[in-house]
């Protein structure tokens, strides 16, 4: 094991920065048999200071990842906020030499001349070989707004219908769409969200894309994230919500069943995710990551040297369950490759279990389970005397909820220490978890991934303890498999 690894909250299977600051994931694109993931990375501290970057890493299996030197640096025209990449398969931008090449949209940040106040303009960037290097297109930036100063966040796609590039991006509350022959001139084509959704705080990260409903194509669905920043009023800090609808490669209209907010993760650290570009057809997933942070306390979390990692990678799909479309997230199977058996146990009860788990000691692992969901119960995880993070279940009030006031170092700010839930209904009395624990965090699926809880903690490096408690011990447990995961971390 190399130094890093041992750093104190290093995550062992999630990516996270060597050094410095990382916030959101950005460029998410699959070329080539590689993922490629870019980040907004601060070269110069552990906070977010003025000094934006799009670090990059490269994995071919979505789980380890290889880190490469920074892709873009600030320059003449500002920082480098986030953006996509994408597949110019047709070199229409004329950038790639007339073969396919990748090409970086992203938000160029800097001061208005003559003014106190931010601007934000959308500029390009290229790559002809396989992401290593990167020039800056010379007519940067290629689109701007005379009516945002919160202009930023471009996610771009091939509209093969009516086959144009389609941008979202984020303008001030809203979200705004262009379309462009050649990813370098830009027309407007719509603007969505004036009261719709949650507009607790400014709208950022936008991302839009079909999806099958149970997977059948004749039903496709689009579906638009757009995570909303931190305001001081709002414990929850910065989230994540989603929107499904109807898109025709210009206008967005949102379903009935939008009105309502809905949120991609009830935990409170998975923040300004977007999903990959141009994953091929015989693969056909939706891939996604997120930032594993949140903007409430971003800076303050206890790490020296180095702060930010992102979510396990998850596929996401569309499931018409309880007559409602809702969005389901998965972890990605390639993570079971790196699996190492610990415990399986069949149709037991949480009696027989609970004395089965007194001799385990871990730190990044993953449970999956299956319980008799009538009484409350649920996990101690990462304990010692002093410390533990309850995932529990009451069933009275169909409430799953992650409880992380114990969790180890929780002062960092008065809204860290929390406990927060979600309502899942059961199948049949029936709940099913997966769980993934790290060093520094802990991501709930619950109901084949309907509800998922993704929570940063910071327990002790030796808090290892891992319990099962239930209001009556003697409840069915259907099945409970640990696996230990390694450390990847380099
Ligand atoms: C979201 C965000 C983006 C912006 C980036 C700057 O977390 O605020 O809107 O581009 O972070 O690092």
């Amino acid at each position: 094991t190399s130094i890093i690894s041992q750093q104190k909250y290093r995550p062992a299977y999630h990516f996270s920065t060597e050094d410095k600051w990382m916030n959101d994931p950005n460029g998410m694109v699959f070329f080539e048999g590689e993922y490629h993931l870019f980040y907004q990375y601060d070269s110069l501290g552990t906070t977010m200071g003025g000094n934006m970057h799009w670090g990059h890493a490269i994995s071919t299996d979505l789980v380890t990842w290889e880190r490469y030197p920074i892709a873009l640096n600030p320059d003449e025209h500002g920082v480098i906020f986030s953006g996509s990449a994408v597949v110019d398969w047709q070199d229409t931008s004329g950038l790639c030499g007339g073969k396919p090449g990748l090409v970086a949209i992203f938000t160029h940040h800097d001061q208005a001349p003559g003014t106190n106040h931010a601007r934000q303009r959308q500029s390009l960037a290229y790559s002809t070989d396989r992401g290593r290097s990167w020039m800056k297109y010379e007519g940067n930036p290629v689109l701007e707004s005379e009516r945002f100063i919160d202009f930023r966040d471009p996610k771009v796609f091939w509209h093969q219908p009516t086959e144009k590039w389609v941008m979202i991006l984020a303008s001030g509350q809203t979200v705004s769409i262009y379309n462009s022959p050649n990813l370098i001139d830009w027309t407007f084509a719509s603007e969505f969200g004036q009261g719709i959704g949650s507009h607790v705080g400014v709208w950022e990260c936008p991302d839009l894309f079909p999806l099958q409903i149970d997977g059948d194509h004749s039903k496709v669905k689009w579906v638009m994230f757009v995570s909303i920043g931190s305001e001081p009023e709002f414990p929850e800090g910065s989230r994540t919500q989603y929107f499904t609808g109807e898109f025709d490669g210009e206008t967005f209209v949102n379903d009935e069943a939008s009105k309502t907010v809905r949120w991609l993760d009830y935990g409170r650290d998975n923040y300004a995710g977007v999903s990959w570009s141009d994953i091929p057809e015989e693969d056909g997933r939706r891939l996604y990551i997120g930032w594993m942070s949140n903007w409430k306390y971003a800076n303050l979390t206890p790490t020296q040297g180095w702060r930010g990692a992102m979510t396990i990678a998850r596929e996401l799909s569309l499931e018409s369950r309880d007559g409602e479309i809702t969005l389901i997230q998965r972890p990605v199977r390639e993570l079971e490759k790196f699996r190492i058996p610990v415990l399986s146990l069949k149709e037991t009860t949480m009696k027989e279990a609970q004395s089965r788990l007194t001799e385990l000691q871990l730190d990044s692992y993953e449970v999956v389970a299956e319980f008799e969901a009538t009484t409350a119960f649920g996990f101690k995880l990462r304990t010692s005397t002093e410390q533990e993070t309850i995932v529990g279940y009451i069933p009275e009030s169909y409430e799953l909820y992650v409880d992380r006031t114990r969790s180890g170092v929780v002062d960092i700010h008065k809204y860290f220490s929390s406990r927060h839930a979600v309502k899942v209904e059961t199948t049949e009395g029936r709940l099913e978890l997966r769980v993934y624990v790290d060093r520094s965090s802990i991501e709930v699926f619950a109901s084949e991934g309907k509800a998922v809880m993704t929570d940063l903690i910071f327990p002790d490096p030796e808090a290892k303890g891992l319990e099962l408690f239930a209001t009556d011990v003697s409840l069915k447990l259907h099945s409970l498999e640990i696996y230990a995961l390694p450390s990847l971390g380099r």
